[in-house]
């Protein structure tokens, strides 16, 4: 079942990829000053906690779903310094930012490629990544259990998927405040300082339609994944969750 993933209901799965790919084509330039502007540079925390937990060793073929503009791609290959990248995304635009990057030097030598890939119907073969990466992708993603379905199937037994998401604050006091600003604040002020409204609006809704960690976990527990752990940041605003391929 496919959903509009700004309001989580039934709904043909076009309706989100294409919005995405319209918002994504368009802020792809403007996407790592968008990112600090909607988290005041808590991404970073997120992202180091992200590498904290990521069991990636320096063997290790991996891939980054959702990819973007790399910037878990060259954090992996900056905290971990793996045998081989392989950074995908669905739009070309934002990928082209992070073959720039690569370009110079942000891989720090791990070799790094590239490629246009729907995170729900992955072109690569069972079993041959070790670990699987993604940083706020499957938010966006209509129909998730296709999604982590895919991922499951490219991961060798005993690989992990390491999956960064905005989430849910178990305080309730923390959770309306936080709730509160991204109703309100978040397209006002994120409007206001990378020009384009539209994507903070579809980044507040889409959070807010967003299971909460343990709505995620029974998502990858349902596409085969066990062992899945969750550690949250800034109070659950952020989750990183890890799941294994048994063996
Ligand atoms: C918020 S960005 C995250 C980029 C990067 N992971 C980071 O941490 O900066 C979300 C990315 O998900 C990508 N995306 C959305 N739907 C996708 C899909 N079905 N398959 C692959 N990538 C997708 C978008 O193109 C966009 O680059």
């Amino acid at each position: 079942m496919s959903i509009d993933t700004a309001t989580g209901k039934e709904a043909p799965a076009e309706i989100s990829s294409e919005r995405v790919k319209d918002i994504f084509s368009s802020i792809a330039k403007k996407y790592e000053r968008f990112n600090a502007v909607s988290s005041f540079g808590a991404y970073k925390v997120w992202l180091a906690g992200m590498m904290k937990q990521a069991p990636i060793g320096p063997d290790d073929d991996v891939l980054d779903i959702a990819g973007g503009t790399g910037d878990v791609t060259f954090s992996v290959a900056r905290a971990k310094h793996p045998a081989h990248i392989q950074c995908t995304d669905l739009v070309p635009e934002m990928l082209d930012v992070a073959r720039m990057h690569r370009d110079e030097g942000a891989a720090e030598g791990v070799p790094v490629d590239f490629d246009v890939v729907d995170a729900q119907d992955i072109p690569y073969a069972d079993a041959s990544y070790d670990a699987v990466t993604m940083a706020y992708g499957i938010r966006n993603m209509p129909d998730r259990p296709q999604a982590l379905a895919e991922m499951f199937r490219v991961l060798k037994p005993g690989g992990a998927l390491v999956c960064l998401e905005f989430s849910t604050p178990p305080n309730h006091v923390w959770r309306a405040l936080y709730t509160f600003y991204l109703k309100h604040l978040i397209p006002f002020w994120g409007g206001l300082i990378t020009g384009d409204r539209d994507g903070f609006v579809y980044l507040a809704r889409s959070i807010r339609a967003f299971p909460d960690q343990r709505g995620l976990t029974a998502l990858m527990e349902d596409a085969g994944f066990s062992d899945v752990t969750w550690k949250n940041y800034t109070g659950g605003i952020a989750a990183v969750h890890v799941a294994k391929k048994p063996e």
